[in-house]
C-alpha cells in the first residue's frame, strides 16, 4: 500500500480565515486532537508571525508526539532561526520554508530576479537543514509559476537539502486536469525519493479536486485543514479528500492514509466550537445535513436499504446516529458519561466528568431538552484554560424602554468583589461599559456575534466578541455561553479581557525570547 502523507494547516493557513484566531489554549487542544486523527505533519503555526505563534508552536511540539510539528518560515534566517527554535522540543519536526516563484510575484511583491529566488531559496533550505533533517520547500504560487523556472528552483533546492517539495495552487487558479498533468510532469522529472506535495486553495471551489487529481497523478503529500478554513475561500478540506480516497478505493487502487476516519467528526466539532466558524450545513461529510435526508422518497430509500442515498457510513467519520440517549433534568452521571463517549469524548477524567456534570445539571434545571450540541458547548467551555483573572459574579440589567439602558455588574478579581453600573447606547453597549469600568482597561468592540447553539426558545446563546484592549496590540477574542443573551455577552467581553491579559504575559516573555537569539 502506498500512503499519501496528510498535513494538516488548519493551525497556520486555517487561522489566516477571518475570525478564525486561536487561543494558545484552543490550538494545543486543536493540536492534540489532530495527533488523535493520526493526521502525518501538523503545521502548528509560523514562528516568526507573533510571540504567540511561536509559544503556541513550542508548546505543541513539547505535547504532540505522533506528528511531525512543523513551523512555516520565509526564505529569512530570523524566520528560520525562530522556526527552529519553536518546533525544536518535538521528537518528529520539520521546517517549511517558502518563497513566490510566479512572474507576477516575483516582480511585483518580492521585486526579486528569477535568480536571486532561487539563491534566496537554496540559502534557506540549507540553513533549515542546518536544524533539522526534514525540510519542505514550497513554490509559492506554482499554479501561476512556469515549468521551466519550477524545475530550475526544485532542482537547486533538492540539492540544499529539501526532501518535500510542495506546489501550491496559491491563489486557486488551477483546474483539476491541470494540477494533474503538473505534478505527473515533476514526479516523473524529478528522483523517486522527493515527496511531492500540493497546497489547493478553493477559490473557484476546486481545492478538494485539484488535490484529488494531484494523488492520482504521484503527489504523496496534500495540505489540508479541517472543515476547508484557510485563506480567502479556504483550503482543500482533510475530510472530503481523506473520505474520497476511502469510498473510491476503486480509482485509489493501493493508495491509502493512516486517517482515523473516526475522529472526522469530533475534529470538525472541536475546530468550528474554537474559531466559533460552522461549516456551510449541506458541508461534505461534517455539514450538519451531510447525512440528513429530509426528501420522503429519499428517507422511504434509506429505510429500506440504506445504500440507495449513503455511498458512505457517518459511523465511518465518528457521526454517532444509532446515539439514542435523550439527556435531560433526570439524567444521572452514568448516563451522561455514555453520551459524552458517544460524542468522541472517552478519555475525560473524573475531574473534569464531575465539573461538566455539574454544569449540566444546572442547565437541565432551567431548560427541557439537552441537545447534543448544547454538551458539546459546555464541554468547550469547560477546557479553556486560559487564567480566569477577572470572573462575572451578578449582573442585573435596567428596563431599557425608557431610553437609559444600564448595567450593574458584581465581578471578582484577586479574591474581591467589585460592584459597579454604567448607562450605554444600548444595553450591551451598557454591559461592557461596567467591565471597563471595574477593570479600568477599556476596550473597543470589532466584532460581535450571537448564536443559538441548538433549538426552541430556551435554546443556549453562544456569544463571540473581538475586541482591542490596547491600541498597540492585536486584537483579541472572547466566547460566553449561557440560557441569556446578555450573560453570555458579559462572559464573552470578560473571557476577551482574561485573554488580553494573557496575551500581555506572553509578548513579556518574547522580550527574554527574543533576546534569547
Ligand atoms: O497558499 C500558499 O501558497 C501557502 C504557502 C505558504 C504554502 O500557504
Ligand atoms: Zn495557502
Amino acid at each position: 500500500m502506498e500512503m499519501v502523507k496528510i498535513f494538516d494547516t488548519t493551525l497556520r493557513d486555517g487561522e489566516q480565515s477571518p475570525g478564525a484566531s486561536m487561543t494558545i489554549e484552543e490550538k494545543i487542544k486543536v493540536a492534540k486532537q489532530l495527533e488523535k486523527l493520526r493526521v502525518d505533519i501538523i503545521e502548528a503555526g509560523f514562528a516568526a508571525a507573533s510571540p504567540g505563534d511561536f509559544e503556541a508552536i513550542n508548546m505543541i511540539a513539547k505535547e504532540v508526539k505522533d506528528s511531525t510539528i512543523c513551523s512555516l518560515a520565509r526564505a529569512l534566517e530570523k524566520d528560520i532561526e525562530a522556526a527552529a527554535k519553536a518546533i525544536e522540543p518535538a521528537p518528529l519536526k520539520r521546517i517549511h520554508t517558502f518563497i513566490a516563484t510566479s512572474p507576477i510575484h516575483m516582480k511585483y511583491k518580492l521585486r526579486m530576479s528569477p535568480d536571486e529566488v532561487i539563491k534566496r531559496a537554496v540559502d534557506a533550505v540549507k540553513y533549515a537543514r542546518s536544524f533539522v533533517d526534514d525540510v519542505e520547500f514550497s513554490c509559492e504560487d506554482a499554479g501561476r509559476s512556469e515549468m521551466s523556472f519550477l524545475k530550475e528552483i526544485i532542482s537547486a533546492v533538492i540539492e540544499a537539502g529539501a526532501k518535500t517539495i510542495n506546489i501550491p495552487d496559491t491563489v486557486g487558479y488551477r483546474f483539476p486536469t491541470e494540477m494533474g498533468a503538473m505534478i505527473k510532469e515533476l514526479v516523473d522529472y524529478f528522483p523517486k525519493d522527493i515527496t511531492f506535495s500540493v497546497h489547493c486553495h478553493n477559490d473557484l471551489g476546486l481545492a478538494t479536486a485539484n488535490s484529488l487529481y494531484s494523488i492520482l497523478n504521484g503527489a504523496r503529500q496534500v495540505e489540508c485543514t479541517i472543515n476547508g478554513l484557510g485563506e480567502r475561500a479556504g483550503n482543500a478540506a482533510l475530510e472530503e479528500i481523506v473520505m474520497a480516497i476511502k469510498v473510491r478505493r476503486d480509482l485509489f487502487d493501493g493508495i491509502d492514509t493512516r486517517i482515523n476516519t473516526k475522529e472526522i467528526y469530533p475534529t470538525s466539532r472541536l475546530v468550528a466550537s474554537v474559531t466559533g466558524i460552522e461549516p456551510q450545513p449541506n458541508k461534505a461529510i461534517v455539514g450538519r445535513n451531510a447525512f440528513a435526508h429530509e426528501s420522503g422518497i429519499h428517507q422511504d430509500g434509506v429505510l429500506k436499504h440504506k445504500e440507495t442515498y449513503e455511498i458512505m457510513k457517518a459511523e465511518d467519520i465518528g457521526l454517532d446516529v444509532k446515539d439514542t440517549i435523550v439527556l435531560g433534568k433526570h439524567s444521572g452521571r452514568h448516563a451522561f458519561k455514555k453520551k459524552l463517549e458517544a460524542l468522541g469524548f472517552s478519555d475525560i477524567s473524573e475531574d473534569e466528568l464531575n465539573e461538566l456534570f455539574m454544569k449540566f445539571k444546572k442547565l437541565a434545571d432551567k431548560k427541557k431538552e439537552i441537545y447534543d450540541e448544547d454538551i458539546l458547548a459546555l464541554i468547550n467551555e469547560a477546557s479553556d484554560k486560559t487564567p480566569k483573572v477577572y470572573e462575572l459574579i451578578s449582573l442585573q440589567l435596567s428596563d431599557c424602554s425608557e431610553g437609559m439602558p444600564s448595567a450593574a455588574a458584581k465581578i471578582k478579581y484577586e479574591d474581591k468583589i467589585f460592584t459597579d453600573a454604567a448607562i450605554g447606547e444600548g444595553t450591551i453597549d451598557a454591559v461592557f461599559k461596567v467591565i471597563d469600568r471595574i477593570s479600568g482597561i477599556n476596550g473597543r468592540l470589532l466584532d460581535y456575534k450571537v448564536e443559538a447553539v441548538s433549538e426552541g426558545k430556551d435554546a443556549l446563546a453562544k456569544v463571540m466578541v473581538k475586541v482591542i484592549f490596547d491600541e498597540n496590540k492585536p486584537a483579541v477574542m472572547g466566547h460566553g455561553l449561557s440560557i441569556d443573551t446578555m450573560l453570555a455577552s458579559a462572559k464573552a467581553y470578560i473571557n476577551a479581557l482574561n485573554n488580553y491579559l494573557h496575551m500581555k504575559d506572553l509578548l513579556a516573555k518574547k522580550i527574554s525570547y527574543k533576546d534569547s537569539i
